[in-house]
C-alpha cells in the first residue's frame, strides 16, 4: 500500500514539529501532546517508511531520509493551510487568527497599530511576536508567519512587499554633547566620534554602514552593544553617539534626555514594509489588515512620529 494511504497528518505534524524545534519536549508543547506521544508518532512513521528519520543519539537531528520527508510534509501542510484560506474566503468573513511578526525596531509602533485594528475587527485575533532578522526570516520561510513588518525585506523568499510608511533614521547624542547644538554638521565630523552600533545584520546597522560608506567615514571607535534600548541607555550614559530609528528615541528627545544631531544628509529615509507570502492567497482577515496598515495605519504612524 502506498505511504500516503497509511500515514496520518498527526505523524506529519509531529515530525515537522521535531524538525522545527530539534526537541521532542518542545515539539510536544507545540502540538499540545505529551512527549511519549510525539515519540510514538515518530516511531510509527519510521516503521511505515522503513527508514530511520530522526537521529537522537546526541542531539535531535533529522537523517537524510527525515529531511526528504519533512520537506514534503511541509508542502502538504501548507497546501492544507491554503485550502483553509480558500474555503474561508468563499464565505467572505474577515475572521480567524493572524500570525504577525515584527522586526525588533517595529515594536515601538506595531502594538499601537494592532490595538486599533483589533478594536475595529473584534472577530480577527492575532498573535504578535517581535524577533530579530534571522528569526523573522525563519518564521517566513517556514510559513509560520502570515505577515511580517520590517524595513529591509529578507532575500531569497517569495514575498510580496507593500511599503506603507517612510522610516527615518538619525544620529542621537546626550544633550551635553559638543555637537548637540551645532547646525548642519558635516558627516565627516563623525569620524572623530565613538559610535555605538546595533548587532551585525540588523536593518539599522546596515543603514548606518551604508551611510558611513557613502560619505567615506571611518569612525574613531565603534562598539557593538546590541538592542535599541541598550544603545539609548549607553548614549545617555555618555558612551558615545548612536544611529537609530526615530521611532526608538521619540520619547527621550521629547523629554530632553537625548538630542537628534543635525547631521547633513540625515534623517536617512527608508521604508517600513508589510510582507506577505507571494504564493499564498490572502484571507479576508489578512486583506483587512493590509488595508488598515496602508490607510489608517499610515495616518496613525504620522501622528506617532515627528
Ligand atoms: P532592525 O530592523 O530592528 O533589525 O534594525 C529595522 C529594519 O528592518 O529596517
Amino acid at each position: 500500500m502506498k505511504l500516503a494511504q497509511r500515514l496520518t497528518l498527526k505523524q506529519l505534524r509531529a515530525i515537522v514539529a521535531v524538525a522545527d524545534t530539534a526537541s521532542f519536549t518542545q515539539a510536544a508543547r507545540l502540538l499540545h501532546l505529551t512527549q511519549p506521544a510525539v515519540s510514538m508518532q515518530i516511531k510509527e512513521l519510521e516503521s511505515l517508511v522503513g527508514q530511520v528519520l530522526v537521529d537522537g543519539r546526541r542531539e535531535i537531528r533529522l537523517t537524510a531520509a527525515g529531511e526528504v520527508l519533512v520537506r514534503r510534509a511541509r508542502d502538504a501542510l501548507v497546501a492544507l493551510d491554503v485550502a483553509e484560506v480558500e474555503l474561508k474566503s468563499m464565505l467572505g468573513v474577515a475572521a480567524g487568527t493572524l500570525e504577525v511578526v515584527a522586526i525588533t525596531t517595529a515594536e515601538y509602533f506595531v502594538p499601537h497599530l494592532l490595538a486599533e485594528f483589533g478594536r475595529r475587527h473584534p472577530d480577527i485575533k492575532f498573535r504578535l511576536t517581535v524577533e530579530n532578522r534571522d528569526r523573522v526570516h525563519a518564521l517566513l520561510q517556514e510559513k509560520r508567519a502570515d505577515l511580517a513588518i520590517m524595513g529591509q525585506p529578507p532575500s531569497g523568499l517569495a514575498l510580496r512587499r507593500i511599503p506603507f510608511y517612510p522610516h527615518r533614521l538619525s544620529f542621537v547624542a546626550r544633550p551635553d554633547h559638543p555637537m548637540a547644538t551645532r547646525r548642519n554638521i558635516p558627516p565627516s565630523a563623525l569620524a572623530g566620534e565613538r559610535l555605538l552600533l546595533r548587532e551585525r545584520g540588523s536593518g539599522t546597522r546596515t543603514n548606518l554602514e551604508r551611510f558611513l560608506r557613502a560619505h567615506g567615514i571611518k569612525p574613531l571607535a565603534a562598539d557593538e552593544l546590541g538592542s535599541n534600548e541598550t544603545l539609548k541607555q549607553a548614549v545617555m550614559a555618555g558612551m558615545g553617539i548612536a544611529f537609530l530609528s526615530h521611532h526608538t528615541f521619540a520619547m527621550e528627545v521629547e523629554s530632553g534626555r537625548l538630542v537628534r544631531l543635525d547631521v547633513a544628509d540625515t534623517p536617512v529615509i527608508r521604508e517600513w514594509n508589510v510582507l506577505v507570502h507571494a504564493d499564498r492567497p490572502l484571507t479576508p482577515a489578512l486583506e483587512a489588515l493590509l488595508d488598515f496598515l496602508q490607510s489608517d495605519g499610515a495616518t496613525m504612524m504620522r501622528a506617532m512620529s515627528d
